[in-house]
């Protein structure tokens, strides 16, 4: 049984007064066996402090370089987000694959970087909309899992995100069946790789536009264990709904 995970992207938001939020969604976390595990990766200015409040919230970094040190201005090694109290960082999210260039290639040798300190990986893949307009969906989110996963991975520090380009901030969001065919398919593919131990342990996130109004119906999608969650993860009152409805999923999946 994977444990369900909630995880929230902050992007390039929040300051330290955002950190009552935290305080928040702490004191509203579902309790019990089915609560999932909850993640936050905010801005990297604000990983030490989050991480000193946040438990039993995890904390991570949203991008780190793939070396250990060195003249890199600007950039993170994974030791240092592990020092500052990450346990996890988000690689290859669409904004870093646009925004800065980033090739499975430089993914992978990341994610080599952030599993050699220790740090649990969330990689991103996902389809642009002219992708998949061209019915290419699966070969593109094939190739980005050949590409940006290391080949020496283990189940519980692997999770992967499947974050169709279109779907991020937009309010768009594939149907069920969209999201069940490419979910199928990620965890067949990481089965041949790694074998059926490490690939079904692995959990597998939907992204884009996730929110309250949804979550229910997304995480009752077969391979869904759970959210990488954008805009809706920066304040409580929607953040906490979303890990409720995965808690629920679980249950009800506990249930069966
Ligand atoms: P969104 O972002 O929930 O704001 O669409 C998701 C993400 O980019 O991880």
């Amino acid at each position: 049984m994977r444990r369900k995970l909630a995880a929230g992207n902050w992007k390039m938001n929040g300051t330290g007064a955002d950190l009552a939020e935290v305080t928040a969604m702490q004191a509203g976390l579902p309790k019990g066996a089915e609560a999932p595990e909850v993640l936050i990766c905010p801005p990297a200015t604000l990983i030490q402090r989050m991480a000193a409040m946040a438990a039993p919230i995890a904390v991570g970094g949203q991008d780190c370089h793939s070396a250990e040190s060195g003249a890199h201005t600007g950039d993170l090694s994974a030791a240092m987000l592990l020092d500052a109290g990450a346990s996890h960082v988000i690689l290859g999210h669409s904004e870093r694959r646009t925004d800065h260039g980033e090739q499975d290639e430089d993914v992978r040798a990341k994610a080599r970087a952030a599993l050699a300190q220790g740090l649990t990986v969330v990689i991103c893949v996902g389809e642009t909309q002219a992708q998949r307009e061209s019915a290419n969906t699966l070969g593109i989110i094939g190739g980005q899992l050949a590409g940006s996963i290391p080949d020496l991975v283990t189940g519980d520090r692997l999770v992967v995100a499947y974050e169709p380009v279109w779907a991020i901030g937009t309010g768009l969001v594939p149907t069920t069946d969209q999201i069940g065919e490419v979910h199928g398919f990620i965890r067949q593919r990481l089965e041949r790789r790694f074998g059926a131990g490490v690939g079904r342990s692995v959990r597998l996130l939907y992204g884009g536009s996730v929110k309250p109004g949804n979550a229910a119906e997304i995480f009752a999608v077969a391979d869904v264990d759970g959210a990488l969650v954008g805009g809706a993860s920066l304040k409580a009152k929607d953040f906490l709904p979303i890990i409720q409805a995965l808690a629920d999923a679980g249950a009800r999946e506990q249930g069966q």
